[in-house]
């Protein structure tokens, strides 16, 4: 992405707007990745994370079949269809289509959901995505509790629809570390931690990105 830009354009206080509403959105203003990710047509600013560890780390190609978990509202699998992937996305919410992916509308851990996900891959996939983000308590002990469970679903799916040698990019809380990299070591070759510079300052959201994912688990 090019250097950042503020549009300098202030928010009022008016129309009923709370004063968090009048926070949220003066930040959506004063945030460069918002305004680049609307210049480009994506859905969200979070499509800067996935791009910049892609580039960096060459995780889609043409042709790479992908599983997005956690995709609404789509900029992920925006992204990974422009780079000519054959996308299957899930998401709890609606999503409006993004032409050339597939869409399941549920919860990722739910089996019938898996079982439609794993129908419309055809195969397994090559990489798996997870932004899931679970509802928030503001409690930093209990979210991370939260994250830990649902990075645990993601790395359980992962032997019913992940190839042999395959990747992972899913989202965590720092402090999850310590009980998700025990588990990651056994099934993948490698893993690295990622903070991308989309990811807010105040946020404590870290990427772990997984490959050459082992089908049983290793004992090492
Ligand atoms: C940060 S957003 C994802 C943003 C997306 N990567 C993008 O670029 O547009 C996280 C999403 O996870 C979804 N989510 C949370 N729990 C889920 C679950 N159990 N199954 C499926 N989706 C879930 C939420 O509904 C939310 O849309």
């Amino acid at each position: 992405m090019t250097a950042p830009r503020r549009t300098g354009e202030r928010v009022r206080a008016r129309g009923g707007r709370t004063a968090a509403q009048v926070r949220w959105l003066q930040r959506q203003l004063d945030d460069p990745f918002v305004a680049e990710a609307k210049k480009r047509g994506f859905r969200a600013r979070s499509v800067f994370k996935l791009e910049e560890i892609d580039k960096k780390h060459g995780l889609l190609r043409r042709g790479t079949a992908v599983l997005d978990l956690g995709a609404a509202p789509g900029s992920w699998t925006q992204y990974a269809v422009q780079k000519g992937c054959r996308v299957v996305a899930c998401d709890l919410l609606e999503m409006a289509p993004v032409p050339g992916a597939a869409f399941v509308r549920g919860d990722f851990t739910d089996p019938a959901v898996q079982e439609r996900l794993r129908e419309l891959l055809g195969g397994p996939a090559d990489v798996v995505l997870s932004d899931v983000a679970p509802n928030t308590t503001g409690l930093r002990n209990v979210d991370r509790l939260k994250v830990e469970a649902v990075v645990e679903a993601v790395l359980d799916l992962l032997g019913r629809v992940l190839r042999p040698g395959g990747a992972c990019l899913v989202k965590l809380l720092k402090g999850a570390e310590g009980t998700i990299l025990p588990l990651v070591r056994q099934r993948f070759a490698a893993h690295r931690l990622i903070r991308p510079k989309a990811t807010r300052p105040e946020s404590s959201e870290l990427y772990l990105l997984a490959t050459g994912f082992r089908p049983e688990p290793s004992s090492s």
